[in-house]
């Protein structure tokens, strides 16, 4: 609970509005290639402005009953190496998805892609897990307007974790201007 007044109380002092959220790199870290595998994992660019993220996971032992899905994540303020900004808090996606307001900071992130996430409901998983078209623009109007961020080069990291084992490691890299 505690975690969730900080935040808040970090947004509301920080002052300023942004106007461009861009995507530098998106990588996509397996560690066990026996549970899942990455068909892509990419940013496409279409130009300067307009890039999105597009990602396909196949997933080998389903059905997938315990995901703790993105069950880490952190935020990292580039300053002298990506310092957390925002850090590893644990979502149990299964719990989530069943009570989005179980998890309001979770909430706030997953409305950037919950409407081209193919894992937008609850559990279990039987199928390829396909992200399509996570635009910078959907970002900028959460981050820049409605509550805004210092600028700066950021990292956003997902563990992703099932049956408490960590099967792989998504890391999305972001500048705001
Ligand atoms: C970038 O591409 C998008 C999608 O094709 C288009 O709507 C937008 O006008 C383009 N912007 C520029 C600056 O060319
Ligand atoms: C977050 O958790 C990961 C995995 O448990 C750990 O390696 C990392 O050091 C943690 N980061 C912070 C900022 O606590
Ligand atoms: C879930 O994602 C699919 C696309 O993967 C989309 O068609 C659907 O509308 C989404 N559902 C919700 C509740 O956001």
């Amino acid at each position: 609970m505690h975690f969730s007044v900080g935040f808040l109380v970090i947004m509301y002092l920080i002052e300023g509005v942004h106007s461009l959220v861009e995507f530098t790199n998106f990588e996509c870290e397996l560690l066990d290639r026996s549970f899942c595998g990455v068909e892509y994992c990419r940013i496409k660019s279409m130009n300067r402005t307009y890039k999105y993220l597009s990602l396909k996971v196949n997933l080998f032992k389903t059905p997938v009953t315990d995901v703790k899905v993105c069950c880490e994540y952190g935020l990292y303020q580039r300053l002298n190496g990506y310092k957390p900004f925002l850090y590893n808090v644990t979502v149990d996606a299964c719990k989530f998805l069943t009570n989005q307001n179980s998890h309001p900071i979770f909430k706030f992130i997953y409305v950037f892609f919950k409407h081209v996430f193919n894992m937008n409901h609850s559990c279990p998983y039987d199928h390829d897990i396909i992200m399509e078209k996570v635009t910078a623009e959907n970002i900028n109007h959460h981050m820049t307007k409605i509550l805004p961020f210092p600028k700066g080069k950021y990292m956003f990291k997902m563990h992703w974790i099932a049956y408490n084992i960590n099967r792989a490691i998504i890391r999305v890299y972001i500048t705001l201007t």
